[in-house]
């Protein structure tokens, strides 16, 4: 393709530093219909005629189906998937295939592709996103009302429902799926027709090529257009921040899933066994998913410091970003679609939630605004009072609802009966309507508009 200037081929060792077919192989269909786009824009600008577009439209069709059947005989000196494609279109189609390069340069050329390529990718996570909202959320209505603990540094803190934690994690998700839709916007120019990286003296049309991509408008400055890669470290970005969700996720189901906690039940469908340990049941797809921050972040870390430093325009050190995506959003999207397998039919286990909601006295915060309310004691002065509640009950080995009136007139002269309403974890987690908070009549309404916005 490039032969002219050479008078030796390049060493065995070259070719294997320098091919990329082995993995762009994957972007074959964008190729393709960047070159249909392409040669057809040129015969409807006359730079081409029109039956040289037609048969290399009609070859470009059969390559496609000699890869997606499996014949395509790939060959690593022929460096890329688009000398690939072409050089076949030309054993196919003959003299018309030389003409498809006329006007552009595998600089845009692998930049439209890898543009094409992970935009599906975009979609595809923004789906994924969406189809895991909507099981968190479907967990959520079915436990509105079921009461389990709420913790700060994993101790427990105060008595939240179910339904109010399943929709936290919506919320992140909701802000992942926010980013991948921004990001998607902005990513969604077309390099088409930057040609190297100086435009072309040819009379293009790439408003034309630009629409028929699915592009929003061609990329303004054909040196950004070939050099930009910031659609691959967005979407890199996006996911890694995603991914970290997914983990934080992960990591609770693997705690709640234990002996210790038991939580929840997680499928035998999610679960795997041990081979010596035949009573094991093992949350390993939670501990995958836990783990695949690693190299999604690993690849944002890799394309960052790939793209430093970089001179305009393209440098062949841009040739490594294509594995860096493909092996994220597999994983993402991979690690998207077992989550919402695992949380559609994961079990809350509502009688250990809730009796765990109630140890570490758990309703101390709802004792000291008590004594705010009843009493018209200052904030600090109730804390105060409580943790000496909190103290002889720990003293005595019992939960604060299980000490007597008497005692607690021993801290406090002036607490009555009524204080007792307030120390269960129902009473609890039904007093807290303020906005945001975690009462069941919340987390209904947040349901409804979580159902509404994902419909
Ligand atoms: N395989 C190359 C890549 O992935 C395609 C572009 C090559 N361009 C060039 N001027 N060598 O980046």
């Amino acid at each position: 393709m490039w032969g002219g200037r050479f008078a030796s081929g390049p060493n065995a060792i070259m070719e294997a530093i320098n091919a990329s077919i082995g993995f762009d192989k994957r972007m074959a269909p964008q190729d393709i219909a960047g070159s249909i786009a392409h040669s057809a824009m040129l015969a409807k600008q006359g730079i081409i005629t029109d039956s040289d577009a037609a048969e290399i439209k009609k070859g470009l069709l059969t390559v496609l189906s000699e890869i997606e059947s499996g014949t395509f005989e790939f060959s690593a000196a022929l460096e890329d998937i688009h000398m690939n494609v072409e050089s076949r279109l030309k054993e196919i189609v003959g003299e018309p295939a030389g003409r498809v390069h006329t006007g552009r340069s595998r600089n845009d050329q692998v930049a439209t592709d890898f543009k094409l390529w992970t935009r599906d990718q975009y979609d595809a996570t923004i789906q994924g996103l969406t189809a895991l909202m909507g099981v968190l959320v479907d967990q959520a209505d079915a436990g509105a009302d079921m009461v389990m603990p709420g913790f700060t540094h994993l101790q427990v803190a105060q008595p939240v429902t179910w339904g109010h934690h399943m929709l936290a994690y919506v919320e992140m998700l909701a802000r992942d799926r926010s980013r991948f839709i921004d990001a998607r916007a902005r990513m969604n120019e077309s390099p088409l027709g930057a040609a190297a990286l100086a435009g072309t003296g040819f009379p293009i049309d790439r408003d034309m090529t630009a629409h028929e991509l699915g592009f929003d408008r061609p990329a303004a400055n054909s040196l950004d257009a070939v050099s930009d890669r910031d659609f691959a470290l967005e979407f890199l970005s996006c996911a890694s921040i995603c991914a970290t969700h997914l983990s934080r996720f992960a990591e609770e189901l693997v705690i709640w899933s234990s002996a210790q906690f038991k939580f929840v039940t997680i499928s035998d469908q999610f679960s795997t066994g041990s081979s010596i340990m035949p009573q094991k049941k093992n949350p390993d797809a939670a501990e995958l998913i836990r783990s695949k921050v690693g190299r999604i972040t690993g690849s944002l870390m890799a394309l960052l410091t790939i793209m430093k430093g970089l001179p305009l325009t393209y440098s062949k050190d841009m040739q490594e970003d294509k594995e860096q995506v493909f092996d994220a959003a597999d994983n993402l999207i991979l690690s998207l679609a077992v989550m919402t397998g695992m949380i559609a039919d994961m079990k809350p286990n509502a009688p250990e939630l809730e009796a765990a909601a109630a140890t570490g006295f758990s309703t101390a915060t709802d004792l000291a605004d008590w004594l705010v309310r009843a009493l018209n004691m200052p904030f600090r002065d109730a804390h105060h009072v409580t943790g000496a509640l909190v103290a002889m009950a720990e003293g005595k080995g019992c939960d604060l609802p299980d000490l007597s009136l008497a005692d607690m007139q021993t801290v406090h002269s002036e607490i009555t009966d009524d204080v007792f309403n307030f120390l269960g974890v129902k009473n609890s987690v039904a007093s807290r309507l303020s906005y945001g908070g975690t009462a069941p009549e919340n987390v209904r309404a947040q349901v409804a508009r979580w159902k509404e916005a994902l419909a």
